[in-house]
């Protein structure tokens, strides 16, 4: 069993995410736990006050350091954890091959900044992993967690009714995944390419390689160029 827990000033934004689809079977299944922790459990003080100025001024709020030590530390006494990773712009952006790797871990904590962030002491001092989901700009790592979450999340084995199917997925072998058609084999006259109905899992497979190539070539160039 995996097991992700996340800190967070606003856990309603989490609520959705995990409770669906797939990452609830994965829950159901025993395979995958999520817990959400509400940072205000460790405010300082009666006003529930988990975020102050900046030093030097300047716009926005960052998330203070004694009420996000004090959760970790506290998360930690139960749990030794493989990564503790902050969402922020500025980390590295996540990718594939970061899921797959991260889906072989057994203990992850994420932490959610909001406002302008959190303070850099608590990166400095306990933040393993730097994660960002791309190059914008979002209110807050929650939704960036959720992201991080569901990519790994599909990916423990026994998640996907067909164990395969992960392994086909665009991205893990550098090449989009080719394009699918169901039923009607003829829709307003658009019909589904002949070799789909013919039945010979080889040539299937044949053209479902070449499919994935030629997109890849026309969407993603840059993905030839990498390893
Ligand atoms: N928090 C705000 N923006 C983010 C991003 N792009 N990735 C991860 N966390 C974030």
């Amino acid at each position: 069993m995996m097991t992700i827990d996340i800190i967070t000033v606003v856990p309603d934004l989490l609520d959705g995410p995990f409770s669906h689809s797939i990452m609830k079977r994965a829950q159901d299944k025993g395979l995958l736990m999520v817990r959400t922790h509400n940072l205000r459990k460790w405010a300082i003080n009666k006003h529930a006050q988990v975020d102050d100025y900046p030093f030097g001024g300047g716009a926005g709020m960052v998330l203070m350091c004694e009420p996000l030590a004090n959760a970790i530390e506290e998360l930690q006494q139960s749990t030794v954890y493989d990564a503790i990773i902050y969402m922020t712009p500025d980390g590295k952006t996540f990718d594939q091959p970061m899921a797959n790797q991260l889906s072989m871990q057994q203990n992850l904590l994420i932490i959610c900044g909001h406002y302008k962030g959190i303070d850099q002491r608590i990166r400095d001092q306990f933040v393993t992993m730097e994660i960002s989901i791309g190059d914008y700009v979002l209110s807050g790592g929650e939704l960036a967690a959720a992201v991080v979450v569901d990519a790994i999340g599909r990916l423990i084995p026994g998640v996907l009714s067909d164990e395969t199917s992960a392994l086909t997925d665009s991205f893990q072998d550098n090449l989009l995944a080719p394009p699918v058609y169901t039923r009607p084999a003829d829709f307003r006259g658009m019909k589904v390419p002949a070799i789909l109905l013919q039945g010979d899992p080889k040539k299937v497979e044949d053209w479902r390689f070449e499919q994935s190539i030629e997109r890849t070539k026309t969407r993603r160039p840059d993905l030839f160029k990498e390893d």
